[in-house]
C-alpha cells in the first residue's frame, strides 16, 4: 500500500516538474522573439525622410505603421527585414497579403496613391534593411 503512495507521489511531481519545464521553455522562445524586437528597435536610423514622411502621412499609413515600433501593422523597419524588392512592396501596398503577417489583423488595399509617391516610399522601406 505503501509503494503505491509512493508511486503515485512521484508521478504526481515529474507530472509537475515536466510541465514547469515546458513552461520554462515556451518563456524562452518569446523572450527571445521579444528581445530581437527590441533589438531592432535599438537601430538607430535617420528620421524618416520630409518627402517620404509627407507622402506617409497624408496617405494615413503613419496612423498604423510607425517606422521602428509596431503599431497596428508592422513597423516599416520589420517590413523591410523580409528583403522585398521595390516592385514587390508597391504591389502589397496596393494589394496587401495578410498571409505574410498572420500575427497582424488585413490590411486594405491602398490604391489612390501615385506610381512615384508608391516609388518614392518603396525605396525608403528598402534602405532599412541595410543595418550599419
Ligand atoms: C488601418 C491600418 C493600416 C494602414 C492605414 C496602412 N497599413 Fe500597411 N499594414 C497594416 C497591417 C495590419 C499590415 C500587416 C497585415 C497585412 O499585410 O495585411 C500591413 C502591412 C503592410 C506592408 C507589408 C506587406 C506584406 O505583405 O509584407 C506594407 C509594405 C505596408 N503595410 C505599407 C503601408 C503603406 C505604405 C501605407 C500607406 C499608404 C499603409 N501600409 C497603410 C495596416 C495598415
Amino acid at each position: 500500500m505503501k509503494s503505491i503512495t509512493t508511486f503515485i507521489y512521484h508521478a504526481f511531481t515529474s507530472i509537475l516538474f515536466a510541465g514547469f519545464i515546458i513552461s520554462c521553455s515556451s518563456d524562452m522562445e518569446t523572450n527571445s522573439s521579444a528581445s530581437e524586437n527590441s533589438q531592432l528597435n535599438k537601430i538607430e536610423r535617420p528620421n524618416i525622410p520630409v518627402e517620404v514622411k509627407d507622402i506617409l502621412a497624408k496617405s494615413t499609413c503613419l496612423g498604423c505603421h510607425k517606422m521602428n515600433t509596431k503599431l497596428i501593422g508592422p513597423s516599416y523597419s520589420e517590413i523591410a527585414l523580409k528583403g522585398y524588392s521595390e516592385e514587390t512592396i508597391i504591389d502589397l501596398i496596393k494589394n496587401p497579403n495578410p498571409k505574410n503577417w498572420p500575427e497582424y489583423p488585413p490590411m486594405a488595399p491602398i490604391t489612390w496613391l501615385a506610381e512615384e509617391e508608391l516609388a518614392t516610399i518603396a525605396s525608403w522601406i528598402s534602405t532599412l534593411k541595410t543595418i550599419e
